[in-house]
């Protein structure tokens, strides 16, 4: 059968594929009654999204604020992350992953992934710790926990803090605890791509009460809860998250449950078809996820016996209607911001690799029906059987 790329008929030719956000009236109604009632400052709903969030991640404590970088910031500053410390990061990430280290003035150190999973690597992590260390950033990439136990001994044996970046991972658990609330703190983001949304948004979780009450004053101008309104003790900041968002994220919390459920049924689905075919690979699931969100459906395009490279793969897989992406072109230690400071020292090769390989699927195809995920499995074995 001829592939799309060569003129043949899409395989998912008339599959319209789910867009984002979902919402509905829902989302409707409880933006209209925060406009309504006059309250649109830091009330009882940022209030009420918390604790729901809070529960949701199984942690104690939660305080919202205006994005998933300042979330993170927010951590590491509550960690005493400062100038002259260093904070250990993936080059597999988002920008922002190490962005916000530096915004505290200090300075993120790239410590290499492991291939099969696109997280941190413990043992890498483990090399470029210095006596400057102060944290670590483990990123749950895609949705996919990372090694909690590894990165908890880690940071034990050095006395520094593990500040998770879960904004790919609302809804993953790790041996029954929520990602986000497994090490000191752990930071989300709700911008609009994200699994749950209000456009902007994010949060921070901890279960240790003294990092929750920095993380509330550092959002909220320096104040202390209790204290006069123009009284303020710390260098903070207005991060404070409006009431209009957290009602829309109340809505689309209720959402993440049943759709979680679903993008993992239908991950299955690829899986399956992955797993019979030579030249791709998918990440494990190691046993102690309980729960995995999916941001991306991520699997390599190794590509041994194939006769297209990658990017042609994507070309084709696009051509034949399956919306994928190549993802980051290059590790985050080659970005010109990051030209003239200290990175790599152990090396990057496997996020090289990971960056000539990886092929993105975005998470709103793992809300299609069971069926049209099919025919996307069906549009690779198509192009396996033309390409291999
Ligand atoms: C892994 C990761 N960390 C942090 C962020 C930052 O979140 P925000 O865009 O809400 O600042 C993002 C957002 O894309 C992300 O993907």
């Amino acid at each position: 059968m001829r592939t799309a790329r060569d003129g043949g008929k899409p395989e998912c030719d008339g599959i319209v594929w789910p867009e984002w956000p979902v919402y509905g009236d829902e989302e409707r109604r409880a933006a209209a009654e925060v406009v309504d009632s006059g309250k649109w400052w830091y009330g009882d709903r940022v209030a009420r999204f918390e604790t729901e969030f809070a529960a949701f991640q199984d942690a104690a404590f939660a305080v919202s604020c205006t994005n998933g970088t300042a979330a993170l910031r927010m951590g590491l500053a509550a960690c005493g992350v400062g100038p002259g410390d260093e904070v250990i990061v993936p080059p597999y990430t988002f920008v922002a992953t190490a962005l916000a280290p530096m915004l505290l003035g200090a300075t993120p150190v790239f410590a290499d992934i492991d291939i099969e999973t696109a997280n941190l690597s413990p043992e890498s992590a483990s090399r470029v710790v210095t006596e400057r260390t102060k944290a670590i950033v483990p990123v749950h990439f895609a949705g996919l926990p990372c090694d909690m136990e590894a990165f908890g001994k880690l940071a034990a044996d050095h006395g520094i803090s593990v500040v998770e970046d879960a904004c790919h991972s609302w809804g993953s658990k790790w041996n029954g605890k929520g990602t986000g609330a497994i090490g000191r703190c752990g930071a989300f983001s709700f911008q609009m791509s994200k699994n749950i949304t209000a456009g902007e948004g994010g949060i921070l979780l901890s279960d240790d009460p003294k990092i929750a009450e920095f993380a509330r004053s550092y959002s909220n101008c320096g104040r202390r809860d209790g204290a006069p309104w123009y009284e303020h003790y710390i260098l903070a900041d207005n991060l404070r998250m409006t009431e209009v968002q957290a009602a829309l994220l109340s809505v689309q919390l209720g959402r993440l449950a049943e759709q979680t459920a679903k993008r993992e049924a239908n991950a299955g689905i690829l899986d399956r078809v992955l797993a019979d075919l030579d030249g791709v690979s998918i990440p494990p699931r190691p046993s102690a996820v309980d729960r995995r969100a999916y941001h991306i459906y991520l699997f390599r395009f190794t590509g041994e016996g194939w006769t297209i490279d990658r990017d042609e793969f994507v070309a084709a897989l696009d051509a034949e209607g399956v919306p994928c992406s190549s993802g980051y072109p290059i590790p985050l230690t080659r970005q010109p911001l990051f030209a003239d400071r200290r990175f790599d020292a152990g090396g990057v090769e496997a996020t090289e690799r990971l960056c000539r390989e990886a092929v993105w699927l975005p998470h709103t195809l793992l809300l299609a029906s069971a069926e049209a995920v099919e025919r996307a499995g069906a549009a690779i074995v198509k192009l396996a059987r033309a390409y291999r």
